[in-house]
């Protein structure tokens, strides 16, 4: 039977964790969530995953959107899994997504949440113990893909109403969160700010990026630059860039190219 993992990322830390688990699991796929992501899922899948960051205690909004349209037939043998990488603070993330697929008529089985390197270089500057951090969430990784390939079933906690309000503001805001970024002369017109961005939020023009109004806020293009040409107010001038060192932004961009589907490859 074929599993299919859906990933969302923007450094790279939750694809590196679903690409993890897909080398574990027999006839994996693997189909980025972005903005050109086909809605249907086939039937006969023994496993469905869902590997992404936690922003604000909660998926972020195009893996929700995800969710709330995505089209299947039947799922009742299907064993569906959650995992989502944080810097620190969890919140209630596995409960909202396990809220946002009851309210598909879907039960998430398992759910789990791996601490990674922070990655919100808008917010706090990127801190230098890299390879400490990722092989903490390397060590971190390893039960959870025992778990997810013995199909463990563990009770996911009700979604109260308290854990909802810093989640559902930072969801209100964020179309508009590359309102404050700005492109200066470094610029070499490369375009992997455009090819890394989920929401195809980015065109060239007379090979300069515009930002379109429907950011995910996933840090991809700031991140991934090469010239640190992309800068968020005056904040992020001084500040290093971090992506995780095995997903560089040639391994992100082909997941949104022609082509939604990728079996478990290793590049
Ligand atoms: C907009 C945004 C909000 C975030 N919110 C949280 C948070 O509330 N708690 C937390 O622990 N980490 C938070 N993070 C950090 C990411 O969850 C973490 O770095 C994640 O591993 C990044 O995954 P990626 O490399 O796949 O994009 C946030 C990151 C971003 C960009
Ligand atoms: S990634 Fe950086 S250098 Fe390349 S086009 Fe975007 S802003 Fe310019
Ligand atoms: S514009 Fe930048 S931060 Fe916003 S979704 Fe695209 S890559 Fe992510």
């Amino acid at each position: 039977m074929k599993n299919r993992i859906y990933f969302f990322t923007g450094t790279g830390n939750s694809l590196k964790v679903a690409k993890d688990i897909a080398k574990a699991l027999p006839n994996c796929e693997l189909v980025a969530i972005y903005k050109d992501t086909l809605l249907e899922i086939p039937s006969g899948y023994e496993r469905i995953g869902f590997v992404f960051p936690n922003y604000a205690g909660g998926p972020p909004s195009m893996v929700a959107n995800f969710v709330r349209k995505m089209k299947f037939s039947d799922q009742s043998d299907t064993y569906i899994f959650c995992v989502a990488t944080y810097a620190g603070n969890n919140g209630a993330v596995i409960s909202q997504m396990g809220n946002l697929l009851q309210k598909r008529g879907l039960q998430l089985n398992y759910g789990a949440k791996i601490i990674s390197y922070p990655n919100a270089l808008t917010a706090y500057p990127m801190p230098i113990e890299v390879n400490d951090i990722l092989k903490k969430a390397e060590i971190n990784t390893k039960p959870v893909i025992d778990s997810i390939v013995a199909k463990q079933h563990i009770p996911i906690s009700n979604l109260e109403e308290s854990d909802k309000e810093k989640y559902d503001k930072f969801i209100a805001l964020i179309q508009n969160s590359n309102s404050g970024y700005d492109v200066n002369d470094d610029c070499i017109s490369c375009g992997i700010c455009r090819d890394v961005c989920p929401a195809k939020n980015i065109t060239l023009e007379d090979g300069k990026p515009v930002f379109h109004h429907q950011c995910e806020c996933c840090m991809a293009c700031i991140q991934h630059c090469p010239k640190r040409a992309i800068n968020y107010e005056n904040k992020t001038q001084d500040r290093e860039r971090y992506t995780h060192p095995d997903i560089g932004h040639k391994v992100i961009s082909q997941y949104y190219m022609h082509q939604d589907v990728k079996s478990n490859d290793n590049s």
